[in-house]
């Protein structure tokens, strides 16, 4: 059979899967650059994390008049989803653009993670989709391609295309790898505060905060010195000035939300309570800091040892709902099909047996 069709670049996959973990701020990034294209301010540095992963499915198919998008099950068309779809859809457009195709996608990703917790999923979910939405449509991007990929959607994931430690700097296309996780292995502990999802989203915090704290351009200017205090001691594997550093970066970044106008809270009471048992548990010699971000909840860096002590201590405090422990997370990588159908399944199984546990 003869066809008149000249084809020059490989017909793509069309389909691909990927696993990548969100990542926590030790250094955060709190404000836009004026480069545009969603760069930040400030750099920042993560610890990537296994509990926190989401898989991702992508299918470009020629049948389709418009990209479907399904988050743990559900569509997402209207409403909050429809927020979170146009994101989703963006992302697939860069691609699309990229790689010269005009198909629709239909894009399916699971969170591996309590999501009605409003734990922040972007990080990892933006970088499952950035590596298979690219490998589904045929494209061979580098890390760093894949990076600034998803920083346009969000700048946290940018981090997560890298396991252990990452970092982002300001005005940066791309983060890049600090230290692998066994360098210096930490564990994170989260403790859950409140359940839902957040009132204000971080980029509208953001853009609010620059607009009227006055304590804005003092973070813009400390921001970067904690930053290099902070790789240094990660470099040095000195737990304590990293800590000290986490627990600065994350009081001076909910210190301009603070003083913004109207004032922007993220804390709930259980959010300070936590910290008091942190720092209460420093007092009794156990090394760990904590970290928050544009959430409620608290999460708490130390040393492997520890971990399991921390994790009972915040589940002994008042309010705390529930502790998630954490190693170090993978960098986003593309898993098979069957992979991902088991993930899926497996989570189906879950909610059956506790909806029957009712
Ligand atoms: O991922 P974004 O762009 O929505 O912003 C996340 C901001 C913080 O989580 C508060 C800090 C950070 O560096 O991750």
């Amino acid at each position: 059979m003869t066809t008149n069709r000249v084809t020059q670049t490989p017909v793509p996959p069309k389909l691909a899967c990927a696993s990548a973990c969100a990542n926590i701020a030790l250094i955060k990034y709190w404000g836009k650059s004026n480069a545009g294209k969603n760069r930040p301010a400030v750099p920042s540095l993560s610890l990537t994390l296994d509990a926190l992963r989401t898989l991702t499915r992508v299918e470009f198919l020629s049948d389709l008049e418009m990209d479907e998008v399904t988050l743990d099950g559900v569509a997402l068309d209207s409403g909050a989803g429809g927020r979170a779809r146009t994101r989703v859809v963006n992302l697939l457009d860069r691609v699309r653009e990229r790689a010269g195709i005009a198909l629709h996608a239909r894009v399916k990703s699971h969170n591996a993670f309590p999501t009605a917790a409003g734990l922040a999923s972007s990080a990892s979910g933006f970088a499952a989709l950035a590596l298979a939405a690219s490998v589904a449509a045929g494209l061979e991007p580098s890390r760093a391609d894949l990076s600034a990929l998803a920083r346009q959607s969000s700048a946290s994931a940018a981090r997560s295309l890298f396991g252990g430690y990452a970092v982002l700097e300001a005005d940066a296309e791309s983060a890049e790898a600090l230290a692998e996780a066994d360098h210096f292995p930490l564990s994170m502990l989260i403790a859950l505060t409140r359940t839902g999802p957040k009132a204000v989203g971080s980029t509208e915090g953001m853009q609010h905060t620059a607009r009227t704290s006055p304590f804005y351009p003092a973070w813009l200017e400390h921001a970067p010195i904690l930053y290099r205090e902070a790789k240094r001691a990660v470099l040095a594997k000195d737990f304590a000035t990293l800590g000290a550093c986490m627990e600065q970066s994350t009081l001076m970044m909910h210190s301009t939300m603070f003083a913004a106008r109207p004032q922007l809270i993220y804390w709930a009471p259980a959010s300070l309570r936590a910290i008091e048992s942190v720092t209460a548990l420093r007092k009794d010699g156990i090394p760990a800091y904590f970290t928050m971000d544009a959430g409620p909840h608290v999460k708490v860096l130390t040393l492997p040892e520890h971990a399991e002590r921390v994790a009972q201590e915040l589940e002994r405090t008042e309010g705390v709902l529930s502790v998630l422990r954490s190693g170090p997370g993978h960098a986003a990588r593309l898993i098979e099909s069957a992979e991902f159908d088991d993930a899926l399944g497996r989570a189906a199984n879950e909610k059956t047996q506790t909806m029957g546990d009712r």
